[in-house]
């Protein structure tokens, strides 16, 4: 039996663990300069959102427990924040980058994010929350790797390889916000883009000539890491490599069982990773494709992404057909099998060397139920909006954690319905009363036509369940109880349902949100509140399960007096900064003479 003194040296390592990690761990810096411009992915001219001047942004890319530092300057014309959607921000979602939790970086200014990505791995993305920017760019990948002393379930890669494919519009999100506003629905996207580019030239008829396409160069008989992430608007995908197959080996922090596939729907929000061993002959480069998912072919024949797969010993260039898409206009099952066919490799190592599966989530008794339901947009107040349970979701003025500890009250209300509500919807900044350390199953219901996808920041959960028609308590009998994957962002098919299972163990206000950027920007998103009830009152206590207010924080809303202004004028930047402070030094070195 263990003594109680090993038992306090245990408590005593584990609170020196948590004080000193972020101190003791190493630092990754980037610099953000968040700028339009212009740039013609389909052939037409228009207004794209550049980090350091590229589109897509460049990856961040560090390891399990790094300090990450961005410092984001917004030269945009309008108000900014980035979310690093999957990123735990363990106790820090003064971090997470989302209307809810924080005040928006005004044009003009810059803000430094910092955050560590404790206890992570995995590939996932970032990109801007606010006024529809994701549609115009802005997102790039951000990858954590494992510790070097973690082994990984398969033979180290030759190389990784990011590929952001997404739908596209030509119009500036201004417009297409503007067109929401108004009430309209988007329409049919111009396209499909693959890292930032349009589509390659595979039919004359159908892609203009001149338009700049992705190439991914490789080595024959090397194995690659692909790195794929839909970053798109509303568009479920499916991913394919003509003649190769995918071997499915990780998605959004878990490593999967590893299954080939031949394609693979990928959602938006979703990422994925496979390794692609290039077996061919490479008697001619290969089609990389991805196109739209349950949609009428001929209509959207045009919105097909097409990058090139180019051996270094290709003998020619990709010609003919593309490869086939799934062949199943009548079978609706056989994406949700497909879903259903990725699990959790329990005997992988994770971030840290135990099994990802000693998390027996199983057998953890459940806490609370909630059934989400999403229904077709509504008119609230003469305006189009979406909803969840009958709530379209106010963003508050006041950041809501920031408005606790100031204690204002009246931001939002802790009254977010277990069950979808009958009476007429309503806008309202309602949130879900989540219970610390409680084990909460959330089924989402899709009453729409077209497929969602929801994430919610600050976790993963465990994809337990998925099914057509009205989830009912005798669905749970169908649940996966031994290796669902523990993931950030799950699809939900039209008329379907998918259960979730989620451990709040994370302090903060984290949102649970649709990935569709049309339905989020037209309020289907909610919080779930999530605060250690010892500690809220105990200033001394409260950071081991939250993180201090940082220095830095911004303040709008019923706190703007507490901003200062920020110098945003010419001289205040750093060129200037760096030459006043090398006067200084020569002037110093002058003196001392
Ligand atoms: C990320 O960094 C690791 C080394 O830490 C490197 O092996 C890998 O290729 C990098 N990935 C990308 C996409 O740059
Ligand atoms: C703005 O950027 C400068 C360096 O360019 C940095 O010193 C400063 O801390 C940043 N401000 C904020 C609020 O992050
Ligand atoms: C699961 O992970 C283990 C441990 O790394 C590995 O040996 C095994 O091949 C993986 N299994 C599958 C089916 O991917
Ligand atoms: C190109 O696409 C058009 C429209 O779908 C089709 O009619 C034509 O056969 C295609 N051309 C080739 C060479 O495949
Ligand atoms: C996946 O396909 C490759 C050929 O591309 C094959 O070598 C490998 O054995 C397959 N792996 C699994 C787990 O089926
Ligand atoms: C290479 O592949 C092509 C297409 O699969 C095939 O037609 C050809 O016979 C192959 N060549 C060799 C040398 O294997
Ligand atoms: C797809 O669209 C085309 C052209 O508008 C139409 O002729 C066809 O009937 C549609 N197919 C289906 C299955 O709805
Ligand atoms: C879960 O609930 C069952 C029945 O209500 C109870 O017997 C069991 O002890 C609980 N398990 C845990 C781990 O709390
Ligand atoms: C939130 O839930 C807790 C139990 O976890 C309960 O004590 C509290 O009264 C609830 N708050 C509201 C406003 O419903
Ligand atoms: C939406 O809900 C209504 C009422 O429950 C039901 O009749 C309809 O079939 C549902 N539609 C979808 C697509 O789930
Ligand atoms: C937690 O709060 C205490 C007292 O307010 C402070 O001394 C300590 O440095 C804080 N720890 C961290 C990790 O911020
Ligand atoms: C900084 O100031 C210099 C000189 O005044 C100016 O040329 C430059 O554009 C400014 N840079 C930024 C980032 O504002």
């Amino acid at each position: 039996m263990a003594s109680t003194s090993t038992i306090l040296l245990f408590v005593l390592q584990i609170s020196l663990f948590l004080s000193s990690s972020l101190a003791a761990d190493p630092y990754a810096y980037y610099d953000f300069e968040v700028s339009y411009i212009t740039a013609s992915p389909l052939g037409v001219p228009q207004q794209v959102i550049a980090i350091n001047g590229k589109f897509p942004g460049e990856p961040i890319n560090v390891t399990t427990n790094n300090n990450v530092v961005v410092n984001v300057h917004n030269k945009l014309d309008e108000s900014l924040l980035f979310t690093w959607a999957g990123i735990f921000q363990r106790r820090s979602h003064w971090e997470d980058g989302v209307s809810g939790t924080n005040c928006p970086i005004p044009p003009k200014w810059n803000w430094t994010y910092q955050f560590q990505v404790k206890d992570q791995i995995g590939s996932f993305f970032y990109y801007p929350s606010l006024n529809f920017q994701r549609a115009a760019g802005g997102f790039g990948a951000f990858i954590i790797n494992p510790r070097s002393i973690i082994p990984i379930p398969f033979a180290t890669p030759e190389a990784d390889i990011i590929i952001l494919i997404g739908d596209w519009y030509t119009r500036s999100h201004s417009d297409l916000r503007k067109s929401l506003n108004g009430g309209k629905s988007l329409g049919m996207p111009d396209g499909v883009l693959i890292n930032g580019k349009g589509p390659y030239r595979y039919n004359d008829t159908l892609v203009p000539d001149g338009i700049d396409y992705e190439t991914i160069h490789v080595h024959p008989g090397k194995t690659y890491r692909l790195r794929v992430h839909n970053v798109g608007i509303s568009t479920s995908l499916n991913f394919r490599i003509q003649n190769h197959n995918l071997l499915l080996a990780e998605t959004e922090g878990s490593y999967t069982v590893q299954q080939n596939y031949t394609s693979l729907d990928i959602h938006v929000g979703q990422s994925y990773s496979f390794l692609v061993t290039m077996d061919q002959n490479a008697s001619t480069d290969y089609y990389i494709v991805a196109s739209p998912r349950f949609v009428n072919q001929t209509t959207w024949q045009k919105v097909t992404g097409v990058a090139i797969l180019q051996y270094s010993n290709s003998k020619g260039k990709a010609s003919g057909p593309l490869p086939d898409p799934p062949q199943d206009e009548f079978d609706k099952t056989f994406s949700m099998n497909q879903a259903r066919s990725i699990r959790w490799n329990v005997t992988a190592s994770g971030a840290r060397p135990n099994p990802q599966g000693s998390f027996r989530y199983g057998s953890i008794n459940v806490t609370d139920l909630y059934v989400i339901e999403n229904k077709p947009p509504v008119k609230i107040d003469g305006k189009k909006r979406a909803t969840l349970n009958g709530i379209s979701f106010v963003n508050p003025a006041t950041p809501m954690r920031l408005a606790d500890k100031h204690k204002i009250k009246g931001v939002y209300k802790l009254d977010f319905p277990h069950k979808p509500l009958t009476g007429p919807p309503r806008k309202e900044t309602s949130v879900i009363n989540g219970t610390f350390r409680g084990f909460i199953e959330i089924i989402l219901q899709n009453n729409e036509t077209k497929v969602q996808t929801y994430h919610l920041d600050g976790y993963n959960f465990f994809v337990v369940g998925m099914d057509y028609g009205e989830w009912s308590e005798n669905s749970r009998g169908t649940y996966n109880k031994w290796d669902g994957v523990a993931r950030t962002t799950a699809q939900v098919y039209p008329g379907a349902w998918t259960a979730i299972l989620v451990s709040l163990d994370n302090v903060g206000f984290w949102n649970l949100r649709t990935e569709n950027l049309d339905s989020w920007y037209l309020g289907q998103e909610t919080y779930i509140r999530v605060i250690n009830p010892e500690t809220e009152n105990i200033p001394e206590l409260a950071n081991k399960t939250e993180l201090p207010i940082p220095d830095n924080v911004l303040y709008c809303g019923a706190l703007s007096k507490l901003q200062k202004p920020q110098d945003v004028s010419p001289a205040s930047n750093d060129s200037v900064q760096k030459i006043l402070t090398l006067l200084m030094l020569c002037a110093s070195i002058l003196l001392f003479h």
